[in-house]
Order: structure tokens, then sequence, then C-alpha cells
């Protein structure tokens, strides 16, 4: 199919949209300074920290942000157990089903399994791995994500 191309110059801190890519749902979120910082606490609770597993995070996404810009997060949003779709829990603090450690990111309704602000995954549930990231890259003036 043609990839999609979605403008993100309105999209603020703290903002995700989800669009349709192929029949997945895609995730964009624009994290903030405080999401971004929280990531990195995570690593210890973390199945992949480093997303060195292959076949889930393109090379250009294996850094610790798993992304090309740091503030923008692209992900396809199907768990990687039975291929739920997550729910969004942005704000930081400890919610029931999650991990104490918990700083916000998304959590499968199916079996509960959780995953950080980039789509790591905590190992204390099912699923086995972390969120997919899809082909994508940025328009030149940097205003749109062209997915696929
Ligand atoms: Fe997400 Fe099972 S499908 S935890």
């Amino acid at each position: 199919g043609a990839p999609v191309e979605v403008d993100i110059s309105t999209l603020a801190p703290g903002e995700m949209r989800t669009v349709e890519w192929r029949g997945n749902p895609i995730w964009i979120l624009h994290r903030t300074e405080a999401q971004l910082a929280a990531l990195k606490t995570n690593d210890t609770d973390l199945a992949d920290p480093n997303s060195d597993r292959p076949g889930f995070t393109p090379e250009y996404a294996k850094n610790e942000f798993r992304s090309r810009r740091p503030e923008i997060f692209v992900c396809i949003g199907i768990c990687t157990h039975l291929g739920c779709s997550p729910t969004p829990r942005l704000d930081a603090g400890a919610q029931p089903g999650v991990p104490s450690s918990w700083t916000g990111g998304f959590l499968c309704p199916c079996h509960g399994s959780t995953f950080d602000l980039a789509g790591r995954v905590f190992s204390n549930k099912p699923a086995p791995d972390n969120l997919e990231i899809p082909p994508y890259e940025f328009s030149a003036d940097g205003t749109r994500v062209i997915i696929g």
C-alpha cells in the first residue's frame, strides 16, 4: 500500500495521535522532556532494554528513545503477545496492574502486559518483545511523518 503521511506540526508535547497503516494502528506520540527522562529509569525491569532482539526495531531506532527524533515516538500499536492493542497511559504514577516502577506507557487490556513510552516491554507479563517500530521517515521540513 501507499505510505501514510501525517502532519505533526500541531502535535503538542504530551499529545498522541493514532493513524492506520496496513490495517494496523500506528501511534505517533510527542514525548515531553519529563517523559524522555523517565525512560532511563525503566531499564532493569525490561525484557529487552536496548532493543537488541532482531525484527522489532529498525537500525535507525536502535537508540535509547527507539526513534529517529527523541521527542517523536512512532510505533505499531499491537501487543507482541497475542495482538491486542494496548491502551495509552501517558501519565506517570502508580496504577493498578502495572509495575511499581511505572512511569507511564501502554497497558495491554488482554493479559496485562505493560510497555514504556518507548514501547519497551516490562518482563513481568506475557508479552515477550518490545512493540514494533514501523518503517518511517520525516519530511525534509520536519513537519510530517511518512510511514511505510
Ligand atoms: Fe497483550 Fe496478551 S495480547 S498481553
